[in-house]
């Protein structure tokens, strides 16, 4: 099995540009990287996984933020704005009231465009010149168009976005707006947008980069060497357990390669990989299902329904990734309802971190795991949190309090504060 935490550094095959290639995750069939677009196996229609000849070893990553892990990339540096480096957040009072030895957070909506996507774009869009390709284009629920838009405009680059209709928090179509993607409201859920915009790309109309491309995957690797570099930094040892939202399972398939691909080269040992521990929302929770299941793949959820709109997806395409990434860790998913994503994000807020629902089941899910035991109080935890609060200013709303009008006068504020 290609996909086992201990599985040993491949052999490069001829295919191979430079030590990289591209290997089919179900049949093993292997392709060059660079010739022609290809988002699935040719012969079994499989996930495709970038692979390298070297993985890479702490002393190879040199500079800051995405671009430092290039040793783990495919190319030297890419169409940056420049992305990563995001805090790894010290959040005492909720790390005593969820009652873990340790808690972090690692705010990913401290991205240029407010969302760990900028992380995959940096090199998707780098892949996209290589192959000379022209539209590039995504299905989303918001932050990858937004990252995409972001992107491609920085490139030079014509984009497409297809979004489902009023399902889009309002900060993402903004950003999709003004750097000028074309956006296109389908009248259908995410996981329809993505068979259309699949079918566009199948008819060569333009560049998929959703996380099924698996370059995007590539860049949002280094989320995962982030955090155990800067964890270690910190406490001499890696975390027990990375608590991640999860819709289309990309994060999760790129933690678990990071992890695996340090594992191949010596750097980190199978015995210290940080449980990956997914976190759904209730009425989108397939990824959970299977997993409590013990499925190797997900049923396709027709109707979805959250308030956390980036993680409202029924089908999540890179769950042949992910699930051995959850097992092989032994980590877990579990789901939460909307009223504990408020809650978190509530929670979150008053530590001064500010972040969208979606970001906010992660910690949902890990107080619902500490409640439950399954969790222990010894651990040594972190939280991703993958966008900003401005990126839904409407749920912002919703979870907080309301301004209070007053008149243009200093004694009746006095008097209205007295009240
Ligand atoms: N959190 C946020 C804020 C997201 O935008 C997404 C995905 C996820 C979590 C889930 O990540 O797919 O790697 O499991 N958003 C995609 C989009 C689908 O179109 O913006 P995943």
């Amino acid at each position: 099995m290609s996909l086992e935490l201990t599985a040993p550094a491949p052999e490069e095959p001829s295919v191979a540009d430079d030590g990289t290639w591209l290997e089919c995750i179900a049949c093993g069939a292997q392709f060059a990287p660079f010739e022609d677009v290809r988002y699935t196996c040719d012969d079994c229609d499989g996930l495709l996984e970038v692979r390298y000849a070297s993985p890479p070893t702490w002393d190879d990553f040199e500079g800051r933020g995405v671009w430092r892990y290039n040793a783990a990339l495919p190319f030297e540096e890419g169409v940056s704005l420049p992305e990563g480096a995001t805090p790894l957040h010290e959040v005492p009072r909720l790390e005593a009231d969820v009652g873990v030895e340790t808690l972090r957070v690692k705010h990913e909506g401290m991205n240029p465009t407010g969302s760990f996507k900028d992380r995959g774009m940096t090199v998707g869009v780098r892949v996209a010149k290589e192959l000379g390709v022209g539209r590039l284009a995504c299905a989303s629920t918001g932050n990858t168009s937004a990252a995409l838009a972001a992107y491609g405009a920085r490139g030079g680059m014509e984009t497409l976005v297809l979004l489902p209709a009023g399902k889009v928090a309002a900060g993402k179509i903004a950003q999709a707006s003004l750097h000028d993607a074309r956006i296109l409201e389908v009248d259908g859920n995410f996981d329809s947008c993505l068979d259309i915009v699949q079918d566009l790309a199948a008819r060569g109309e333009a560049y998929l980069l959703n996380s099924l491309n698996p370059f995007r995957l590539e860049g949002q690797k280094t989320i995962g060497l982030e955090i155990l570099e800067e964890f270690h930094e910190d406490y001499g040892t890696y975390p027990d357990r990375i608590v991640l939202p999860v819709g289309n399972a990309g994060n999760t398939s790129a933690l678990y390669k990071a992890f695996r691909e340090l594992v191949q080269s010596g750097a980190l040992d199978a015995a210290d990989v940080p449980k990956l521990t997914g976190v759904q929302a209730e009425g989108a929770a397939p990824m959970v299902e299977a997993i409590e299941n013990g499925w190797d793949e997900t049923r396709r959820w027709e109707d979805v329904e959250t308030r956390a709109t980036a993680i409202r997806i029924g089908n999540p395409v890179n769950a042949p990734k992910a699930l051995p990434g959850i097992r092989e860790t032994g980590g877990t998913a579990v789901a939460v309802s909307d009223e504990e994503i408020t809650e978190a994000q509530r929670d979150l807020a008053a530590e001064g971190v500010g972040v969208e629902p979606a970001s906010a089941a992660s910690v949902a899910g890990l107080r619902k795991l500490r409640a439950e035991g399954v969790v222990d109080a010894d651990e040594q935890v972190v939280c991703l949190t993958t966008g900003h609060l401005l990126k839904d200013p409407d749920a912002a709303f919703e979870a907080g309090d309301d301004p209070e009008p007053v008149p243009n006068d200093t004694e009746a504020v006095l008097e209205h504060l007295a009240e």
